[in-house]
């Protein structure tokens, strides 16, 4: 059963929790500081087994029915102002300041918005006391508690938050390149200066991932996360596989549709996905892994022939992300890549359609959990930004009264590699003529590679004839290795593709 997330009252989470519901959908991070009541995510959801044995350790200041938050004592506690400045009023930040806006919390003020020839970002529904500006310097030499970067790239941003960090200041950010390249070093800087950064919009938007990871899973060890983390892929390979069409017409169709940039390198190569995972592994394997050392492969030579053949073999095609933490006598071993991979049909991974984001983190103890939801947009990622607002605010509050607790996990030095030993889809395009299955497999044998199955579509053109070799389990490199071989045949049309099935 799914259950739409419930997010922000703790006593609701309780009581669902006794009633002994199950697979209740659990992730509730703290409530905001002056915030009562609870509501619902449109289309949001987590999934655990069992309410009653994965509950968080409550808070020690806990809100009572009419939103009045106590101490342990039952003492009432007065809800301490926190004011907020937005650097970037694009998408995403025009968002958070119309959730911020309409979601009217006394006691959480906007005071600034930041954003280059700011005269013609001026709105009309915003109140007349937020100050509009172009220069940091106003932001950075005020009293505002919390900054918001929602422009993106690394520079100023990283620049402008390490100085809202030294001026006393903590900072939300949806910045996944900044995060993945420089997250450490920042929220080093962070501890410092006894501040906070939360960055949970930086990977799957609008799905609370980052904060399930730190705190709702925080007593597991996790040792695998793998996810669907590109809207923008995952659309194009669904319309490959439900419409039939080429890659390059799925392209342009997300492009007119808004979900592909003009420039999809980014999205369609894995450089966007790749950046999250190290994000994803970091805060949920505690292992640092720097973006460009993980192996990122794109997703333009899938064809629809690839989901015919798929599908034969029960599986859908999506572009995977995963991180693998494995133990070995030489110490830990990171696999990790990003890469277009045979799903089985029956795994959560190949139900995702469109531009929906999911991931799935395995614990030695807890089994696997997963996330899923909008993984972009406006309003599903300014959510994630508000709810980082909203912590920062809660954990100002109580670090009135209690020791805050910012001790780091400590994190695995890694050896890093993406020789996953997986089955594996070998796709050919061939010039037709006797003998050519003998040449692979002689190939592949001498490589000390098993053949699982051949198949072979009937009809198809013998000038370049599509047909298909799965591989039983053995490891990438080895296969790799045996292509470059195979690709030198002189009945090879195109190079042949090589897909994990998982
Ligand atoms: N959109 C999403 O669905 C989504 C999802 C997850 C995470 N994010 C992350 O959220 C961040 C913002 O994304 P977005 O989609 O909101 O981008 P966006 O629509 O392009 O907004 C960025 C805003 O920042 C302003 N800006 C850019 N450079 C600036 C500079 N040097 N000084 C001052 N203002 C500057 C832009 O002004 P102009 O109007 O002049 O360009 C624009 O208003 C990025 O880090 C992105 O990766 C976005």
């Amino acid at each position: 059963m799914l259950v739409k997330l419930l997010k922000g009252d703790p006593l609701e989470e309780q009581s669902l929790a006794e009633r002994g519901t199950e697979n209740l959908l659990l992730y509730a991070p703290e409530a905001g500081g002056c915030q009562a009541g609870s509501r619902f995510l449109e289309d949001t959801k987590v999934i655990r087994k069992s309410a009653k044995e994965q509950l968080r350790r409550p808070s020690r200041l806990r809100f009572v029915d009419n939103g009045i938050m106590t101490t342990p004592a039952g003492e009432n506690v007065v809800p301490q102002n926190c004011t907020v400045a937005l650097l970037g009023f694009g998408t995403v930040g025009s968002s958070v300041a119309r959730i911020l806006c309409e979601r009217s919390n006394p006691h959480l003020r906007l005071t600034h918005i930041l954003n280059r020839n700011v005269a013609r970002k001026k709105v009309d529904w915003l109140p007349s006391s937020v100050q509009w500006t172009e220069n940091i310097d106003d932001i950075l030499s005020s009293s505002t508690d919390i900054v918001v970067e929602v422009i993106g790239g690394l520079q100023p941003t990283e620049e402008w938050i390490r100085r809202a960090l030294q001026s006393g200041k903590s900072v939300v950010t949806a910045n996944k390149q900044l995060i993945a390249r420089s997250g450490a070093e920042l929220l080093a800087l962070a501890r410092q200066m006894k501040q906070q950064i939360q960055f949970g919009a930086s990977v799957a938007g609008g799905v609370p991932v980052i904060s399930g990871l730190q705190e709702g899973l925080a007593g597991d060890d996790l040792f695998r996360i793998s996810g669907i983390l590109n809207g923008t892929c995952n659309y194009i390979l669904s319309q490959i596989e439900s419409h039939g069409i080429p890659f390059a017409t799925a392209l342009r169709e997300a492009q007119k549709l808004g979900f592909a940039e003009a420039d999809p390198t980014e999205d369609i190569d894995g450089l966007d996905a790749r950046a999250k995972l190290a994000i994803l592994a970091r805060v949920g394997l505690h292992c640092q892994v720097n973006p460009e050392s993980i192996v990122a492969c794109s997703i333009s030579a899938i064809d629809s022939i690839d989901f015919d053949y798929a599908r034969q073999l029960g599986c859908t095609i999506r572009q995977i992300s995963r991180a693998e933490l494995k133990k070995t006598s030489n110490g830990n071993e990171l696999f990790v890549a990003v890469q277009p991979a045979l799903v089985d049909l029956a795994s959560p991974l190949a139900r995702v359609e469109g531009s929906q984001n999911l991931v799935v983190a395995t614990g030695t103890y807890g089994g696997e959990t997963v996330f899923g939801g909008h993984g972009a947009g406006g309003h599903p990622t300014a959510v994630a930004v508000v709810s980082d607002i909203l912590a920062i605010a809660n954990f100002k509050q109580r670090a009135q009264f209690e020791k805050p607790d910012v001790a780091p996990a400590l994190e695995k030095t890694c050896a890093v590699t993406a020789d996953f030993a997986t089955r594996h889809y070998l796709r050919f395009s061939v010039k037709d003529r006797p003998g050519i299955i003998a040449s692979l497999a002689t190939i592949l044998s001498h490589s000390g590679i098993n053949i699982d199955s051949v198949l072979q579509k009937p009809d198809c053109p013998k000038s370049h004839l599509p047909f298909l070799i799965t591989l039983e389990e053995c490891k990438a490199s080895l296969v790799e290795k045996a292509l470059q071989q195979i690709n030198t045949l002189d009945f090879m049309v195109q190079a042949c593709l090589h897909l994990p099935i998982l």
